[in-house]
Parts: structure tokens; C-alpha cells; sequence
């Protein structure tokens, strides 16, 4: 299990410094930034080994209590890892009962968020998950 740890993030990773079986099997440290209402309202999630960033998740904690995933991104040469698939997740688990809402640019991308509840919810590839009950 990753270790949750807040602190400010981490360096971004050279994709050649965690090779693709690290990035299956290691265990990654997860660095959150929650937002800060007084500042602003965006949060970011992180995967780090070490230092070392292999990718981050941008959230907005919207005023109607929606939440919007705004980026979500891997170092190019460690994607396929499932390090996507974790940080989405830890993204939902971290708003439990609240709507997330958020844009996917591709059809290929809308069918990934699709088996994580995702649904058309307008044009632009605007997507939104209800919370289950
Ligand atoms: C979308 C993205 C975050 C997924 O990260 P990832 O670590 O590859 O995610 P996973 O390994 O959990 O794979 C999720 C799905 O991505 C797709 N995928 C797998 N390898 C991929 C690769 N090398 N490149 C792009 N997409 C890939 C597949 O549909 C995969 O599902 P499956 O293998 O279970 O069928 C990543 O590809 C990325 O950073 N893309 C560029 C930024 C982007 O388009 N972000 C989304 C809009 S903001």
C-alpha cells in the first residue's frame, strides 16, 4: 500500500530513472496537497519514489460541493504501469458522496474513466460521476 504522507510535491521523475517494473511493483509515496480554501481551491495528488515524481492528479473543490479533476498525467515512459488507474482512485476515495466531474479529450480516455463510473454529462467530453450510495 502507498505510504499517504502530506508534504509539497516532489521533483518530477526522468522517466529513465524508474524503470516500468519499479513503477508495477513499487511502493510509491503519495504526496497530497490539499487545497486551501483562503489561497485557492485546488488540491493535487502525487506518486513519488523518493524524489523522484512519476505522475499527479490537479482536483478543484468546487463552490456547489462538486469536485472537478482538472489533470491527471504519468511521465510518458511509465505509463501503462497502472500508476493512472491509482492516482484516479485516490482520487475518488478522497471525496467520498461528492461529484466528480471532469473532461476527457479522447473517446479511448472516456472509456477508461467509464469503468470508474464516469458518464457523458455534456458536450466537450465533459463526464461526471455521481457518488454510489
Ligand atoms: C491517461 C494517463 C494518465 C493514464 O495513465 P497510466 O499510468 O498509463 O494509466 P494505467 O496504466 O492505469 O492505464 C489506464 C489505461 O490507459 C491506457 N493506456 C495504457 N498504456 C498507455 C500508454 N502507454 N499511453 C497512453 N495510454 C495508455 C489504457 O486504456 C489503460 O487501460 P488498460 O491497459 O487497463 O486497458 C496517461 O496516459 C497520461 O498521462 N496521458 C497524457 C495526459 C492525458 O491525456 N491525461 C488525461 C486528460 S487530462
Amino acid at each position: 500500500m502507498p505510504t499517504l504522507v502530506a508534504s509539497r510535491p516532489a521533483t518530477p521523475a526522468a522517466p529513465d530513472r524508474i524503470t516500468p517494473a519499479a513503477a508495477a511493483t513499487g511502493t510509491w509515496t503519495v504526496i497530497l496537497d490539499p487545497p486551501h480554501r483562503e489561497q485557492d481551491n485546488e488540491g493535487r495528488i502525487a506518486l513519488a519514489e523518493g524524489d523522484r515524481e512519476a505522475g499527479f492528479l490537479l482536483f478543484i473543490d468546487c463552490a456547489d460541493d462538486s469536485v472537478w479533476i482538472d489533470t491527471i498525467r504519468v511521465v510518458p515512459g511509465l505509463r501503462g504501469n497502472g500508476l493512472g488507474t491509482r492516482l484516479l482512485t485516490l482520487a475518488l476515495d478522497l471525496h467520498p458522496g461528492r461529484t466528480i466531474g471532469l473532461a476527457a479529450p479522447t473517446a479511448a480516455l472516456a472509456a477508461w474513466y467509464g469503468r470508474f463510473g464516469f458518464v457523458p454529462a455534456g458536450p466537450d467530453g465533459v463526464l461526471r460521476r455521481t457518488a454510489p450510495r
